[in-house]
């Protein structure tokens, strides 16, 4: 009898950590007082109810993966990574109106990424923290050496202007990272979850076949139930992120800068009050003049506080994502 041959595995790293982060805001800001007419709304309320004063959108000429790959592009430069360098992609959007091919595929080859492992996930307003997380997750198993993970949304292409329950609140924008091998521990534990019981809080208007069905029902927009998602956002989101603390085996007076989903500032002030973080901990509060733009948010909130100077290379960084699925995913990282 032979003997059967023994498999070689790939070699495992000690660590992983975010090298680079890029993003890219939609060029048009789009004031309260523009959109309030269809809605019978505000400047005021929509100020005082979400603390958003100005959201970025996306012109016409624009799409999903043109703010995609600019985004790549400037977290490629932050990292002196090259297209050829990076062997995965792993890109998270609900914008992208292809079944198939992936966004990712096709962004691989406008980066001069191929042949790199190429794949969109569907994770809503967490799926860049689910990135963050699978990509540690390859880099550390020797399966991946330079991750690109993108969270991207032009959500103004699933909006309904007449829409009160969430239209208003969002924005379009990509935010990018790359993510490698590292000598000391770059990212910690990555605490996620979801809960479908919760589907319909977060949702479209209806499916596409059901278009298909019935022309009449129009393009399908998003809708929420805003009570449900803010209270579950506030309060159960930070246990969430407690727990990613807690894992990654540091305190709140550990942590130099929070940064949570951008989906309301009420909700923001909630889970700092909720997680006990300390005044000196810097908060991202991105959303005041970019809105909610989903995956895209964490990245976006993250680059401008880096290119602001209100965080620094080698600060921890606490982050959350969480919104339709409902899914949620949270973890400390150094910032690059
Ligand atoms: C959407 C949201 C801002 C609504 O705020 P809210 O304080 O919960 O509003 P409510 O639904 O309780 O409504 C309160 C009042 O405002 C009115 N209202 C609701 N939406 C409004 C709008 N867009 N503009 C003006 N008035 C509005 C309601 O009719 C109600 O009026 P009434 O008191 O006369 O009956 C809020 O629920 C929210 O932010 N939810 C979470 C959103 C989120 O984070 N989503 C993304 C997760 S990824």
């Amino acid at each position: 009898m032979t003997a059967r041959a023994v498999l070689r595995q790939a070699e495992p790293v000690r660590h992983s950590r975010i090298l680079g982060i890029g993003g890219e805001r939609g060029s048009r800001s789009v004031t309260n007082d523009e959109i309030a007419g269809p809605i019978d709304s505000s400047d005021e309320w929509i100020r005082q109810r979400t603390g958003i004063v100005t959201r970025r959108r996306a012109t016409d000429d624009v799409d999903v993966l043109d703010l995609a790959e600019a985004a790549a592009r400037r977290a490629m430069d932050a990292a002196g990574v090259t297209g050829a360098e990076i062997d995965t992609i792993v890109l998270s959007t609900i914008t992208y109106f292809h079944q198939t091919p992936s966004a990712a595929a096709v962004l691989a080859d406008r980066l001069g990424a191929t042949p790199a492992a190429a794949y969109d996930i569907s994770a809503a307003c967490a799926g860049y923290a689910y990135g963050i997380g699978q990509a540690d997750a390859m880099v550390r198993a020797g399966t991946a050496r330079h991750v690109l993970v993108i969270g991207a949304e032009k959500l103004s292409d699933i909006i309904d202007p007449t829409d009160r329950s969430i239209s208003f609140l969002l924005g379009d924008g990509a935010g990018a990272a790359v993510v490698g091998p590292s000598d000391t521990p770059g990212i910690g534990p990555t605490v996620w979850g979801s809960d479908g019981a919760k589907s319909q809080a977060i949702r479209q208007t209806h499916s596409w076949s059901e278009l298909r069905r019935d022309a009449d029902l129009g393009w399908p927009t998003l809708r929420q139930d805003g009570q449900t998602v803010f209270k579950w956002a506030s309060f159960q989101m930070a246990p969430v992120a407690a727990k990613a603390m807690a894992e990654a085996g540091v305190q709140p007076e550990d942590i130099q800068v929070f940064v949570p989903h951008q989906a309301n500032m009420r909700i923001i002030d909630q889970m700092v009050k909720q997680l006990g973080l300390p005044e000196s901990v810097v908060v991202a509060r991105d959303i005041a003049d970019t809105g909610n733009t989903s995956a895209a948010s964490i990245p976006l909130a993250v680059d401008r506080l880096l290119t602001e100077g209100k965080a620094r290379s080698g600060d921890l960084a606490l982050q959350i994502g969480f919104g339709a699925g409902l899914v949620y995913a949270a973890q400390v990282v150094v910032l690059p």
